[in-house]
C-alpha cells in the first residue's frame, strides 16, 4: 500500500482512517475522497490531497486512480441500517451500483479493495452465538442484503478478474470523532456522549440485547492489517468475521458508572433498531481472522470507556 484512496473519507471510519494511513504509508499519496457537502475539513484537510470522488460516478473515481497512481482503494461509502431501511433504494444504489463502479476501476488498473462488510450479513435464524465465519447470511434488512451482495460480488471479481478484493464483517464500531449516524449499534457512542455531556440517556435498544462491538483503534489495525496480510495466508477474503466485545445496554451502563457515578439510563426502545438487533448475532466467533492473518484486537470494554471518556471530556474542554 503507497497510494490510497479512501471513497468517503469524511464518515466514521473514513476520518480517522485516512489520518491512520497518512501516518502509516509514508512518502505515498493518501487521496481523501469525498462528495460535495461532506469536504474534509481540518487536519484531513491540511494533512493531504482531497478529491471529490462520487461512488456513483466510475469516471471521476477512475481519473483520480490514474492521476495518484493509486494502488488500494478503501471503499467506506454506506448507509447504515437505520438509514436503509428508511431509504432502500438509495441503500442498493450506495452499496451495491456503487461496489460494482469501484471494482469495474480496481480491475482497469489493477487496484486492491477493501469494502466493509457488517454484523448485518446474518439474520434470524444464523447461530446467535460464536456466530462461525462460514454460515448462514440471510438477513431481511437492506443494509444486510447490500452488504452480502457485496461479499458475493467482491468474492467473485477476485475469482473471475483477480482483483485483490479483502473485506472484515465490522461489529458496531465505537468512536469519539465523528459520529456514525443511523445504524443500530450507535447507542453505544451516544452513551458516552450523554455521560460526559451529564445528560440521562434514553436507550433506543432494550436491556439483554447482546451485540459485538469494537473500539475505532481496533478497526483501523483491522483494515490496515488485512490490506497488508501475506495472500498466501488467506482462505478468506470477503468477509472476515472480526470482533473485540460483546455486551448488553446494561452493562456498557454499569461499566461507564465507575467513571461517572451519577450517570443515570432509562429505556426509549425504537422498534425498528430493536428488531434489526434482534436479528444480529450476539457474540461472533472471528477464528479465522486470527489464524489467517493475525488479528488480534487490543480494546476490551473497560479499556475502551476509559479512553473514550477521556477523549470526549478532552474535546468539551478545547
Ligand atoms: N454499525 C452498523 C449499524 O449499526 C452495523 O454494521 O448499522
Amino acid at each position: 500500500m503507497k497510494n490510497v484512496l479512501i471513497i468517503g473519507s469524511t464518515g466514521q471510519i473514513g476520518t480517522e482512517l485516512t489520518l491512520e494511513l497518512r501516518k502509516h504509508c509514508k512518502g505515498g499519496n493518501i487521496v481523501a475522497g469525498y462528495i460535495p457537502g461532506a469536504e474534509p475539513k481540518g487536519e484531513l484537510l491540511e494533512t493531504g490531497p482531497a478529491e471529490i470522488t462520487d461512488i456513483m460516478n466510475d469516471r471521476q473515481i477512475a481519473g483520480v486512480v490514474s492521476r495518484y497512481k493509486i494502488d488500494t482503494i478503501y471503499n467506506l461509502a454506506a448507509l447504515l441500517s437505520a438509514v436503509a431501511e428508511a431509504k432502500p433504494q438509495m441503500a442498493w444504489k450506495v452499496g451495491m451500483d456503487g461496489l460494482f463502479n469501484v471494482l469495474e476501476v480496481a480491475r482497469e488498473y489493477g487496484c486492491a479493495v477493501f469494502t466493509p462488510s457488517s454484523i448485518g450479513v446474518f439474520g434470524d435464524n444464523t447461530p446467535k452465538d460464536r456466530t462461525p465465519q462460514d454460515t448462514i447470511r440471510n438477513p431481511r434488512t437492506m443494509y444486510g442484503v447490500t452488504k452480502v451482495g457485496g461479499e458475493l460480488l467482491s468474492d467473485y471479481y477476485h475469482i473471475r478478474f483477480g482483483v485483490d478484493t479483502r473485506s472484515v464483517r465490522f461489529p458496531g464500531l465505537v468512536s469519539y470523532l465523528a459520529p456514525p449516524g443511523g445504524g443500530t449499534t450507535d447507542y453505544a457512542v451516544d452513551i458516552y456522549r450523554a455521560a460526559v455531556a451529564g445528560r440521562r440517556f434514553e436507550c433506543p435498544i432494550a436491556a439483554g440485547t447482546f451485540m459485538d462491538m469494537m473500539y475505532m483503534p481496533d478497526a483501523l489495525r483491522a483494515a490496515i492489517r488485512l490490506m497488508e496480510a501475506d495472500p498466501d495466508r488467506l482462505i478468506h477474503r470477503n468477509a472476515f468475521n472480526v470482533t473485540a466485545m460483546s455486551f448488553d445496554p446494561e452493562i456498557i451502563f454499569e461499566n461507564i458508572r465507575q467513571y461517572v457515578p451519577d450517570f443515570d439510563m432509562g429505556y426509549r426502545v425504537d422498534p425498528l433498531r430493536q428488531a434489526i438487533a434482534d436479528s444480529w448475532p450476539n457474540s461472533l466467533d472471528d477464528t479465522c481472522a486470527r489464524e489467517e492473518w493475525g488479528w488480534q484486537p487490543e480494546y476490551d470494554l473497560d479499556a475502551m470507556t476509559r479512553d473514550m471518556l477521556s477523549k470526549l471530556q478532552a474535546r468539551i474542554r478545547v
